[in-house]
C-alpha cells in the first residue's frame, strides 16, 4: 500500500469478527473545503471499550461519527492524538496536535465548527457533544506529555470511572443499597471506579458505609487483589458468597446476562437497582430475555449525558477541576498497573482487535496502536 494513501478498518455490523481494511487517496491542501482540516491520526489506545463501539455500533449510533458508504459496514471510534497534515483552517496550521475522537484510520478530515479555550469542535447534529471536543497538545489539561500513550488509554475510561463514582454516591446515594458490586472489576473502567470509591471513603471504615465488592473472573482474580481497591473480591461463579441479606446496586461493565440473571435469584428485592455501563463480555450480552421484574431495576449509565448534566450543575470550572484532581491521583502511579503494548501497521492491529473482541486481553496491559509503521520511532 502507498503511504500516501489512506487507510480505514470496517467492521461488518451484523458480525463484529468480520473486519476489512479500504483504501483510498489522501487529499492534498488543494482538495480540501475552506475551513477543512486532514489530520494523521498517529496512535490511539485500544481496549474492550472500543469493541464494545463496534458491538453497539448501529444502535447507540457510534458508526454515525464516521460515516462510510459501504452498506451493513462501520467505522470504530478510538480515541488517539492527531497531527494536522493539510490545513485550510486559518487558526489550526499544519503541525498541529490535539488529542480527540478518531476513526480507525491512518487519517480523517475533520471540518471545525468553533474554536473553544482548548481547541475545537466539530458539529455532527445531535451526536453526543463530548465527543465532537478536540483538544490541542497546547491548552489540554489533561495531557500528559511524558506519559502519553498510558493517557491514550485511561483518559476516556477513566473520567467514566470519575463520573460513575459521582452518579452511584453523591446523584443517587447508591440507590439505598448497603453493597456496590461492580463487574468486570479487572477492566479499566471498573477499577478506576474502585479508586474513585476508596479515595472517596479513604479516612471511614467499611462499616460505617456502602462496600465496593469486584466481581471478576478466576483468570483476572490475582491481578484485582494486587490493585488493592476494593472491599471484597469475588469470582462470578461464587456470587453466591455474599450474602443475599445485603442490599445491592450493581454496576455492570460486563452486560453478562447470566450474572445478572443469577444475581437476580440470589438477592431476590435486595437487588435494588442495575446500571448498566458496558458489555465486555459481549458475547454473552444477548443470551435470551431477561424477566420484566429485573428489566424495570435496570438503567443505563451513559457517561455523555451525566457529564452534561453536572456541567450545568457545577458549572464549568468545578467539573475541570474535579476531573484534574482525581486525574493526577489516578496516574501518579499508573505504570505499575499496566504495562503498555504497542503496536503498528494493518496486521498488527488486525491481530489485536481479534485479541480484544475474542477477550484474549490481559488486564495488566493496555494497547497502544497505530496504522502508521513509524508511529513509535
Ligand atoms: N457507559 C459508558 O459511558 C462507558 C464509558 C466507558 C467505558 N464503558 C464500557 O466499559 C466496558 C469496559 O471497558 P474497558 O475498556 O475498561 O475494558 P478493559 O480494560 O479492556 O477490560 C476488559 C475486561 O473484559 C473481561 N473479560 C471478559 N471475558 C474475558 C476473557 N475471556 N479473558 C479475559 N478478559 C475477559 C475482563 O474482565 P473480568 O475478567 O474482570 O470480567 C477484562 O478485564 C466496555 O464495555 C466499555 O464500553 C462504558
Amino acid at each position: 500500500m502507498a503511504d500516501a494513501n489512506n487507510l480505514d478498518l470496517l467492521v461488518n455490523a451484523q458480525d463484529i469478527r468480520e473486519i476489512k481494511f479500504v483504501e483510498s487517496p489522501a487529499p492534498q491542501e488543494a482538495d480540501l473545503q475552506a475551513g477543512e482540516i486532514f489530520v494523521r491520526v498517529e496512535k490511539f489506545g485500544f481496549s474492550a471499550n472500543n469493541v464494545t463501539y463496534a458491538v453497539l455500533g448501529e444502535m447507540m449510533r457510534y458508526f454515525d461519527f464516521f460515516p462510510t458508504t459501504e452498506r451493513g459496514w462501520g467505522k470504530i471510534p478510538v480515541w488517539g492524538m492527531g497531527r494536522i497534515v493539510h490545513s485550510r483552517h486559518a487558526e489550526l496550521p499544519v503541525g498541529t496536535r490535539m488529542y480527540g475522537y478518531f476513526p480507525l484510520a491512518r487519517a480523517v478530515t475533520l471540518r471545525p465548527s468553533e474554536m473553544t479555550l482548548t481547541g475545537f469542535e466539530v458539529d455532527r447534529g445531535d451526536l453526543a457533544q463530548v465527543y465532537n471536543q478536540y483538544w490541542l497538545n497546547s491548552a489540554d489539561p489533561f495531557h500528559l506529555p511524558s506519559n502519553e500513550d498510558q493517557m491514550l488509554i485511561f483518559r476516556p475510561l477513566f473520567f467514566t470511572s470519575v463520573f460513575l463514582d459521582d452518579y452511584l454516591a453523591d446523584g443517587h446515594q447508591y440507590f439505598g443499597a448497603q453493597t456496590v458490586l461492580v463487574t468486570s472489576a479487572s477492566s479499566k473502567t471498573s477499577y478506576g471506579t474502585a479508586f474513585m470509591h476508596a479515595r472517596r471513603y479513604a479516612e471511614q471504615p467499611v462499616a460505617g458505609r456502602c462496600a465496593m465488592v469486584g466481581l471478576t473472573s478466576p483468570g483476572s482474580r490475582p491481578f484485582v487483589e494486587q490493585l488493592g481497591f476494593y472491599d471484597r473480591i469475588v469470582t462470578y461463579d461464587d456470587l453466591a458468597s455474599v450474602s443475599s441479606d445485603t442490599s445491592v446496586v450493581i454496576a455492570d461493565v460486563a452486560g453478562n446476562l447470566d450474572t445478572r440473571r443469577q444475581a437476580h435469584e440470589h438477592f431476590g428485592d435486595n437487588l435494588k437497582k442495575i446500571v448498566t455501563i458496558g458489555l465486555s463480555h459481549w458475547d454473552k450480552s444477548q443470551t435470551g430475555t431477561l424477566p420484566a421484574e429485573l428489566d424495570a431495576k435496570t438503567e443505563l449509565f451513559f457517561v455523555p449525558s451525566w457529564i452534561e448534566k453536572r456541567q450545568a450543575d457545577w458549572g464549568i470550572e468545578r467539573l475541570v477541576g474535579t476531573m484534574a484532581g482525581a486525574w493526577q491521583a489516578f496516574m501518579a502511579d499508573v505504570d505499575a498497573r499496566c504495562r503498555l503494548t504497542r503496536a503498528t501497521g494493518p496486521e498488527a492491529v488486525t491481530k489485536a482487535y481479534h485479541s480484544m473482541v475474542e477477550s484474549r486481553s490481559k488486564p495488566d496491559e493496555g494497547s497502544v496502536l497505530s496504522l502508521w509503521d513509524d508511529a513509535f520511532a
